[in-house]
């Protein structure tokens, strides 16, 4: 992939090509044509938006397509696995089958694989609306189970359009919302024998967000989809033809990639596709080559996703930090001209959050909000046209983060964004992007993303600070390296406290953010309660739950904060609390030492999250969890 064209190069023909209808796949496939145009090489890296919860992969092909669907739901599997399933089409008869648990749990029940027919689909769910039941696992049949669908979103009016579809005789079998829309379908069918037309009809009705793909008995030769505010892809292939939620569900097929804008529907054959826009009419889409390689998403010889994303962290910080020097200017510049400043995120990337607010007003003398994006209204009187919102999102599709941006939107306030998919919402509705360039974030857990993250922003406010980094990245990746070589020690810590019901996480000032990310980790992944605080807060309360043998982790770095924190760790170990001390510095107060390389201040939080994730990670396997497939969560939170 020689000659890649760079941020800057691109965002100038991004400039270019705003004029043109916000379609986010036009622009993309304008940008390939301004791009060959001009002799490079364009590689498109929009997506996977890991989007959104739940997994959809559909085949139309000349060959059998069951294990096709069946390994681009296993690679897809991690956006939501409370159950899944799977509908095909061979000699006129239609076949679904499905199950609750996860997919090799569900094909040892109901052999998935031993569906036939070269015409199908396949989801992995992640519940909204309705348990987890097999009768509501996808995909839903109509009345007749001449229609099969699945779906990702929520339809936000379906208890009104179920009232009349029960009116109209029909007979539901689930609890879901995304039930009426099969029903609807199968009634516009009815009158228009149109597969295209009738799901056009049908998705008119729906207020929501939706992402679905549909088969009718009668046409095992097609395949039909539709979107709104839900990504949805087709992938072209040689003789066969992808739609999916997610590239990575028909990487392993092609690169060829065309991305369906809101409110289309296409129709599949083997051949190929037709797009029709919400007035019906059709529309030509070029196909956009998507540079992800297979092998960024296998797990090599990994047992789980998470531990092999932790150790490309010494790779990914380095990349993160080559950043577009003119994108990260402009970002500088809109912070330092801004009236107000709100930065915005949810989880782990609110935590990078807090270090952009914390670098920003100690060092950079600027004041700004870092909020919570699900409780950003509360801001909303505060948000002007001078305003810039600093968003931080990994999947780009939270959907928290999404309302956030819109109504700072509307109050005319710029959107800089700093995010892992470049094709996600957020990157399309911001004013400033700057991607991490860590790759494929697979595992649940964000691991790589938020130490890119941290590089991310150390780059923005060095950039505000008008200072310009030369160096350190080598040695800060020679650092992240040795940070890993903690793990013999991080996985005898497991074994210790691996039952322990409660793990606290204190640090001060800088590092406050990094105890917060430490806690959640632990949460996610092992499920025992774990809580990040200020250490100066301990004695205002917590410290009544102290008891002899509670395991408290110290991050303390030498520097401004270190005695003051040493003095809490005294309090701590004076109450039998087990304290693990992470610093670059040893003290006889910890019961365990756990050694991080000292690098800059700034880049210390990136040191000290690795034996953080080390901790959360071994926790879960000493527990028996799959840390790639934590319960009740998915990658990204795509439900308000
Ligand atoms: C972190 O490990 C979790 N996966 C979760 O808290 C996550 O950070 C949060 O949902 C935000 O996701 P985003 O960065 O994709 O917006």
């Amino acid at each position: 992939m020689a000659n890649a064209i760079g941020p800057s190069t691109i965002h100038k023909w991004i400039g270019m090509v705003d004029r043109l209808q916000d379609t986010d796949s036009a622009y993309l496939a304008e940008l390939a044509l301004h791009g060959r145009a001009r002799g490079a090489t364009v590689v498109i890296t929009a997506p996977p938006d890991p989007s959104f919860v739940c997994g959809i992969i559909g085949c139309v092909s000349d060959e059998p397509v069951t294990k096709t669907i069946l390994d681009g739901l296993r690679r897809v599997e991690y956006r939501g696995y409370d159950s899944a399933g799977l509908a095909t089409i061979d000699g006129g008869e239609m076949e679904v089958r499905k199950g609750v648990g996860r997919l090799q749990e569900i094909e040892a029940k109901v052999k998935l694989s031993e569906l036939t027919g070269s015409v199908g689909m396949g989801h992995t769910r992640w519940a909204t609306h309705g348990g987890v039941t097999v009768p509501n696992a996808h995909p839903q049949e109509s009345c007749g189970e001449q229609v099969a669908l699945v779906h990702n979103g929520i339809i936000e009016n379906y208890s009104q359009l179920k009232k009349k579809l029960l009116a109209g005789g029909h007979v539901f079998k689930s609890e879901t919302d995304t039930e009426v829309i099969v029903h609807l379908i199968e009634q516009a069918y009815r009158r228009t024998k149109d597969p295209v037309k009738a799901t056009s009809s049908a998705v008119k009705k729906l207020k929501g967000q939706y992402a679905i793909v549909v088969l009718f008995r009668d046409r095992p030769d097609v395949l039909v989809g539709a979107r709104k505010d839900a990504p949805l892809m087709i992938g072209v292939g040689d003789g066969q033809m992808f739609i999916a939620s997610d590239v990575l569900a028909f990487i392993e097929h092609t690169d060829q990639t065309i991305f369906l804008d809101n409110l289309e529907v296409v129709k599949l054959n083997k051949e190929g596709a037709e797009i029709y826009n919400s007035a019906g009419r059709r529309v030509n889409r070029k196909a956009t080559q998507v540079a992800w390689e297979l092998s960024e998403i296998s797990k090599e010889d990994y047992a789980h996703y998470t531990r092999k994303e932790i150790d490309e962290q010494p790779r990914t910080v380095a990349s993160a930090a080559l950043q577009d020097d003119t994108l990260v200017a402009e970002f500088a510049r809109r912070i330092r001209s801004a009236e107000s400043i709100f930065v915005v995120a949810a989880g782990s990337s609110f935590h990078a959050g807090l270090l952009l607010k914390h670098r920003l007003y100690r060092e950079a003398k600027i004041r700004c909000d870092a909020t919570l994006a699900g409780e950003f209204r509360e801001n909303q009187d505060w948000v002007g046209r001078d305003s810039v919102m600093v968003v931080i999102s990994q999947s780009g599709e939270t959907a928290d983060v999404l309302d956030a941006v819109k109504l700072a939107k509307k109050k005319g306030a710029k959107i800089l964004s700093i995010v892992n998919a470049a094709g996600s919402a957020l990157a399309r509705e911001s004013d400033t992007v700057l991607l991490l360039n860590c790759g494929p974030e697979v595992g649940v857990a964000a691991t790589k993303s938020f130490t890119a993250q941290v590089m991310v922003v150390n780059r923005v406010v060095d950039a505000v600070l008008g200072k310009k980094r030369t160096d350190g990245i080598k040695e800060l990746s020679r650092a992240v390296q040795g940070a890993l070589s903690t793990e013999s020690q991080v996985v005898e810590l497991a074994k210790k406290y691996k039952d322990r019901p409660d793990f606290y996480f204190v640090a001060k000032g800088f590092h406050y953010p990094v105890a917060l990310e430490g806690a959640l980790k632990l949460k996610e992944l092992s499920y025992v309660h774990a809580e990040g605080m200020p250490a100066s807060e301990l004695k205002h309360g917590t410290l009544a739950l102290i008891e002899r043998g509670t395991p408290v982790v110290v991050i303390n770095p030498s520097g401004e904060n270190h005695d003051d924190t040493l003095s809490s760790a005294e309090e701590l170990k004076a109450r039998g609390a087990r304290v693990i001390g992470i610093s670059d510095v040893e003290d006889a107060v910890y019961t365990h030492f756990i050694k991080v390389p000292k690098v800059e201040p700034q880049m210390m939080p990136i040191v000290e999250a690795i034996p953080l994730q080390l901790i959360a990670y071994h926790f879960a396997v000493a527990r028996k969890n799959d840390p790639d497939y934590p319960r009740n969560l998915a990658k990204s939170v795509t439900v308000k």
